[in-house]
């Protein structure tokens, strides 16, 4: 299963999908990872040798522009399914359109509850005791789609943002390394000669 990755931060899931996924065992290929800016998922991508690209929307007239260019720039690599791991952006429908049902999105908390770019220190405010991840089909709505799988992690009374974040990414990245390999695994399925179609 080839993978396109987008990413806009650290990259921790994308190492974790590089270190379980790409070197490992699976069926899964990381062809690409694309960013929005010069980020340091985009170095771990280098490091690991595998090609990247950066589409800033600042370098577009405006945001259909730059979802045209960003779904070319995905598309010239000829993904089976992209991945945003941490991609910090809204695409259009159009681009949604582009990769019907392929794109998978992971999220830090349980949806749909707290969507949007403050998940964990919305679950903070609002005082849930137990809050996660959540992997998930990406339709044209944000953080919304088909639930692929989810992990409840507990919070904690002392917990600030950043420690509930960093307990939330450990069990997230886990939650997205085996929903890709499951995918993959049906993938690989569905090409076997003789599969059903
Ligand atoms: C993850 O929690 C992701 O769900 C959220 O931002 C974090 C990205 O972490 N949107 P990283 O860049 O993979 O380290």
């Amino acid at each position: 299963m080839r993978l396109v990755v987008l990413v806009s931060g650290s990259g921790t899931n994308l190492q974790a999908m590089l270190d379980a996924l790409h070197a490992g065992e699976e069926p899964v290929e990381i062809v690409a990872v694309g960013a929005d800016k010069p980020c340091q998922g985009l170095e771990r991508a280098e490091s690991a040798g595998i090609a990247t690209f950066v589409v800033p929307p600042g370098e577009h007239v405006d945001r259909a522009d730059w979802n045209r260019a960003l779904q070319r720039a995905v598309a010239s690599h000829h993904p089976d399914r992209v991945v945003f791991a941490g991609f910090m952006r809204i695409v259009d429908a159009e681009f949604v359109a582009a990769f019907p049902g392929l794109i998978v999105n992971t999220h830090p908390s349980l949806l749909p509850s707290f969507p949007g770019a403050h998940a964990v220190r919305d679950a903070l405010a609002y005082g849930v005791k137990i809050t996660g991840a959540t992997v998930h089909e990406v339709v044209a709505d944000v953080d919304a789609g088909p639930v692929l799988a989810q992990v409840a992690v507990p919070v904690a009374e002392q917990d600030t943002e950043g420690e509930l974040h960093e307990r939330i990414k450990a069990a997230e990245r886990e939650l997205l390394v085996s929903t890709l390999a499951r995918l993959a695994r049906e993938h690989d399925g569905a090409q076997a000669p003789g599969a059903r179609p």
